[in-house]
């Protein structure tokens, strides 16, 4: 599996924790930016991350910001993603089995290093369990079939 990273200046020094865990644990990532904590715009870094998961470059995405809400607001607007902010292991857990998430969002200025790298483990170990769960998302696909201009 290979992650597409990104981040604003608020989500960039919990990303590069994260990274090191990635790169610790031997899962395969790219990094979309931004390199540093100059102000930037986080819509900016969601698109070129989720551009790279629609076009099969990378399976999933992981993008941070102060809370992890503006990258999610961003990545949905993309047909097929479904991205979920997690603030527990709990939430990521659900979030994959069902959700089905490929992009979680994270928030640097509410969560330490330890409670992100839980959220991660678990988000990327979980398994989507389908059934009544692959139903609606099914229902969610409809409504982007009738919403989505391409
Ligand atoms: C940046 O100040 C902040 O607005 C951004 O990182 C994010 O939290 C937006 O949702």
């Amino acid at each position: 599996m290979k992650i597409a990273t990104a981040s604003d200046h608020a989500g960039y020094e919990l990303k590069k924790g994260i990274m090191a865990y990635l790169s610790e644990k031997g899962i395969n990532y790219e990094d979309f930016g931004c390199s540093s904590e100059e102000r930037v715009d986080y819509v900016d870094y969601a698109e070129k991350a989720i551009k790279n998961v629609l076009s099969g470059d990378c399976d999933r995405a992981i993008l941070f910001c102060g809370t992890g809400i503006g990258m999610a607001i961003v990545a949905n607007k993309f047909k097929g993603v479904r991205a979920t902010p997690c603030w527990d292991e709990y939430a990521a857990e659900v979030s994959r089995s069902h959700n089905n998430s490929n992009c979680l969002t994270l928030g640097g200025r509410v969560l330490p290093l330890d409670e992100a790298i839980s959220i991660v483990r678990v988000w990327i170990k979980t398994d989507f369990e389908g059934g009544r769960h692959g139903r609606r998302i099914n229902k969610i696909l409809d409504i982007e079939e009738k919403n989505f201009m391409s």
